[in-house]
């Protein structure tokens, strides 16, 4: 099999991370036989600086000549006084519509080697494993018009979804929920919001094809505190763009790290994969970052792209190992001292890598 795959590494921690999740990717090509084609282009504030545009066209046309784009972070902290549509973070949205996924699955479970360095009990979180569909092509993100008048003093954004938006993310959270616990959760803001009522409603309609599956309904706010006193009572969550970037921030919290977290984007014409963490800006370049988001994130690719599911299984056992064995990095440690190895992002690599050569040859 071939696997062509463009890197778009972007900024801050985005390049230190991805390093490791490439080699990661490298290793099991390489023990798996598949022939691995890698290409590396700019987008984001690196491509501000060198090419003038947060995504150079160049990027576009290697990312729609892949089977798959990995995508570290971008942003920085230079760039934070430019207008939306010129910051690094307008290159992350356009390769998003680029590529047209529009369901963006970011998992949350609670590892239960981390038990001890969650700010939540223990018997709060053990077991729990949520996995949240964003939907990632609508809402304020893309809405029109939107404007800031500084004339007037006044700004504003468009939060518009059409009915079809919503049945095509909904049906792929449904899909998923029958592949799990047959349970689906969906958030809005349905006692303010028009788009919400449309949402609901949408939701409700497409749940009739799912008889299978049970529906609940929850409004945002109180979901931001449901997931933190009873994350075991979610399965799939599925939720518009805004909603889902903050609460999938927030279930970093149930998961250990925002630095744990992976997530694919599905349904459009390329899939996308990225960890949901950003560009870490106060603690880029030090070695500190924790790369298993970025490496989950290749998990992601090989079981979504590649149907490679063991070799996906694998990367996660590794990781699971290795937290078993009391290696950390600082992200991770919290709490009463429990004797725990502190790691570097590529000290961290490293020890996956062993790991997973060492799972794969056994499984052989
Ligand atoms: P952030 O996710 O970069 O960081 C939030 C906090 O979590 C920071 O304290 C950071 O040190 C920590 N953190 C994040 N990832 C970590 C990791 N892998 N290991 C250890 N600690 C980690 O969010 P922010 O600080 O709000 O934003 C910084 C920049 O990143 C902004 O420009 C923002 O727009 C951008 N951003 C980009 C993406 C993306 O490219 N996908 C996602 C989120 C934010
Ligand atoms: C994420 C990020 C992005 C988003 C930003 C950087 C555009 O926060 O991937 O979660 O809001 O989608
Ligand atoms: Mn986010």
């Amino acid at each position: 099999m071939k696997l062509k795959v463009l890197v778009v590494a972007g900024d801050g921690i985005g390049p230190e991370v991805m390093n490791e999740g490439v080699a990661v990717l490298q290793d099991v090509a390489a023990l798996s036989g598949i022939e691995l084609e890698l290409t590396h282009k700019r987008i984001g504030g690196v491509a501000i600086v060198q090419d003038g545009t947060p995504l150079p066209q160049e990027t576009i046309d290697a990312a729609l000549a892949s089977d798959a784009v990995l995508l570290g972070a971008v942003g920085g902290n230079e760039f934070n006084s430019l207008s939306p549509d010129k910051r690094p973070e307008a290159g992350l949205l356009k390769i998003r519509s680029v590529l047209g996924g529009f369901a963006n699955l970011r998992p949350a479970f609670a590892f239960k080697e981390l038990a001890a360095n969650s700010p939540l009990r223990p018997e709060i979180i053990d077991g729990a494993d949520i996995l949240f569909v964003r939907e990632l092509l609508g809402g304020l993100y893309f809405g029109q018009p939107r404007e800031w008048n500084k004339e007037k003093q006044e700004a504003f954004n468009t939060m518009r979804y059409t009915r079809d938006e919503v049945v095509r993310v909904a049906r792929i959270a449904f899909q998923l929920a029958q592949k799990r616990k047959k349970k689906l959760t969906s958030v809005d803001k349905a006692n303010v919001l028009e788009t919400s009522q449309l949402w609901r409603a949408t939701v409700n309609e497409v749940a009739a094809e799912f008889p299978d599956v049970t529906v609940e309904h929850q409004y945002v706010d109180a979901m931001s505190m449901h997931l933190m006193n009873r994350p075991k009572d979610f399965d799939v969550v599925l939720t518009e763009n805004l909603f889902g970037d903050i609460l999938t921030d927030e279930s970093g919290v149930i998961t250990g790290s925002l630095g744990m977290l992976p997530s694919a984007t599905v349904g459009g014409k390329i899939n996308l994969y990225e960890p949901i963490h950003g560009s870490a800006p106060d603690i880029a370049g030090k070695g500190l970052a924790n790369p298993c988001g970025a490496i989950m994130t290749i998990a992601m690719l090989l079981r979504h792209t590649a149907s490679m599911e063991k070799e996906a299984a694998a990367i996660e056992t590794a990781i699971r190992q290795l937290l078993a064995e009391g290696y950390r990095t600082p992200d991770l440690v919290r709490g009463k001292d429990h004797g725990f190895k502190v790691l570097s992002t590529h000290e961290v690599g490293e020890k996956v890598r062993e790991k997973v050569k060492q799972l794969l040859a056994a499984s052989r």
